[in-house]
């Protein structure tokens, strides 16, 4: 901006100046030959007293009146009359305009005197039929008018600063507007990178900013979030570890401190040994099926397979464990569904949930799985006439490690990590798991596939 008020008010003056100067010479031009067609009928008698003194008064007349000093010359350039009487006699046919003049121009210039004054000098033929007589030499200062372009340049000058100065306010003030909020965000980014992910901006504006600010909340969210579940994750890990670790420890530790030799005592506590190795063991594959199931960049086996096949897959496989209780499992099936799954995924889906039915009722209790198609989905329904789910354990059952009587789970031996995988599966084909449960009345699990989901429908 500054800049270009320098190039705007240089422009100016100039522009300025010349106009100043080409109207003062042509009002300067005019004047002088007017004067000169005045004196031409006269300049023969210039010798003549009586003429001469009427020029003189002419010159010094028209001299007062246009500001100007006015010279009258011969035809070899020689001042014979000067409105300040001061150079008769003098000689002046080596200046331009007099040159000119005599050769029957009009012409005119500028120029700045040593003593620091700007005059502008214009010169004008007196002629008679062609023939020059005389030059009339008019030389007047144009600083009054040098002055006045200076001054309105200093007006303009002064009245740019004001508006400059005035801008730059505006846009200082702008730019704090604009930067607070971004300073704001950096400091909560720092912070946020330093591990405080329990940070938020709290910037309410419809601007990019606002948006900025909105999305990095999200961000924040997300990964507090992440970090939360991981550090869940390991803690959960470590502890159901840690359990059959401890046992372990100590039964080892009361064999190394048994006195006696009873081989039957030692075959007891190896037996126990040997359970929680397997518990540790089903804990680890489970782990590492689900961490398997959550893999950003698996991809599903998918085939064209028929649901009722797979169920009774699944029936078939663990009717051994639901006899052992006396469990009756009744399969209905409403209608024949075939479509596009992974079948292995499925069948270990269906084996958590009915191993899980089978593991929560009583003897002598009741499965009934039913097979239909609702719309587009293919529904199985997996009812028991178990032990029931409390109300307030229904929204948690599904998280990893999570056993609604822990206690019992020492001797049911769960992991917690059953319907953690399962609904994964299920997730991944794009369906979703339902509960519904009474205390000791049972429960059922609902599981919904998209048939059209993977392509080919029923
Ligand atoms: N059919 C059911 N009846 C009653 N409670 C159930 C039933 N299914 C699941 N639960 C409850 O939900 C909890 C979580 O089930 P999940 O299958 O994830 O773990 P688990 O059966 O304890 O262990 P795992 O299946 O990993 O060996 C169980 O501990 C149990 O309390
Ligand atoms: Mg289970």
């Amino acid at each position: 901006m500054f800049i270009t008020m320098l190039l705007a008010i240089s422009f100016i003056g100039s522009t300025l100046r010349t106009t100043y100067i080409r109207d003062r010479n042509i009002s300067l031009l005019t004047q002088v030959n007017i004067l000169s067609n005045q004196i031409t009928p006269n300049f023969y008698g210039i010798q003549l007293e009586n003429t001469r003194t009427y020029l003189q008064d002419l010159i010094k007349g028209y001299s007062l009146d246009i500001n100007a000093r006015i010279l009258l010359l011969d035809n070899n350039g020689t001042v014979l009359i000067d409105s300040y009487d001061a150079m008769l006699g003098q000689n002046f046919n080596a200046l331009t305009e007099v040159k000119s003049a005599l050769e029957g121009y009009d012409s005119n210039q500028v120029y700045s005197l040593p003593s620091g004054e700007n005059v502008m000098y214009v010169g004008v033929p007196i002629s008679d039929r062609n023939e020059v007589m005389g030059v009339v030499l008019a030389s007047s200062s144009i600083d009054d008018l040098l002055q006045n372009v200076n001054l309105t340049l200093k007006r303009v000058a002064l009245l740019s600063g004001i508006g400059l100065l005035f801008t730059g306010m505006v846009a200082f003030l702008f730019a704090q507007v604009i930067a607070s909020p971004i300073e704001k965000m950096i400091q909560l980014v720092r912070s946020f990178s330093r591990g405080n992910f329990g940070v938020s901006i709290k910037i309410e504006a419809n601007d990019e900013i606002g948006q900025l600010a909105e999305s990095f909340n999200d961000m924040a969210s997300k990964i507090n979030q992440v970090d939360e579940q991981r550090r869940k994750f390991v803690s959960n890990v470590s502890h159901e570890l840690r359990t059959p670790l401890t046992s372990m420890k100590i039964i080892s530790e009361t064999l190394l401190h048994q006195p006696s030799w009873d081989e039957s005592v030692y075959r007891e506590f190896m037996q126990d040994i040997d359970g929680e190795v397997s518990r540790l063991n089903r804990i680890v594959d489970s782990l590492l099926y689900l961490v398997d199931l959550e893999r950003d960049e698996l991809v599903l086996e998918t085939q064209i397979t028929y649901l009722n096949y797979v169920v009774q897959n699944v029936v078939r496989n663990l009717k051994p464990l639901a006899d052992q209780k006396h469990i009756h499992i009744d399969v209905e099936e409403r209608d024949r569904l075939q479509f596009h799954m992974d079948q292995g995924k499925i069948q270990q889906c269906l084996i958590n949930l009915v191993s899980n039915a089978i593991k929560y009722t009583p003897e002598n209790g009741k499965i009934r799985i039913s097979i239909y198609r609702e719309t587009t989905d293919a529904c199985i329904t997996i009812t028991d006439t178990g032990i029931g789910i409390p109300e307030k354990d229904l929204s948690h059952i599904f998280d990893r490690f999570y056993r609604v009587d822990r206690a019992r789970a020492r001797t049911t031996g769960g992991s917690g990590l059953g319907l953690s995988i399962a609904k994964q599966i299920v997730t991944l084909h794009g369906g979703d798991i339902q509960v519904s449960s009474a205390i000791n009345t049972g429960s059922t699990f609902t599981v919904r596939l998209p048939i059209r989901y993977s392509g080919v429908g029923a």
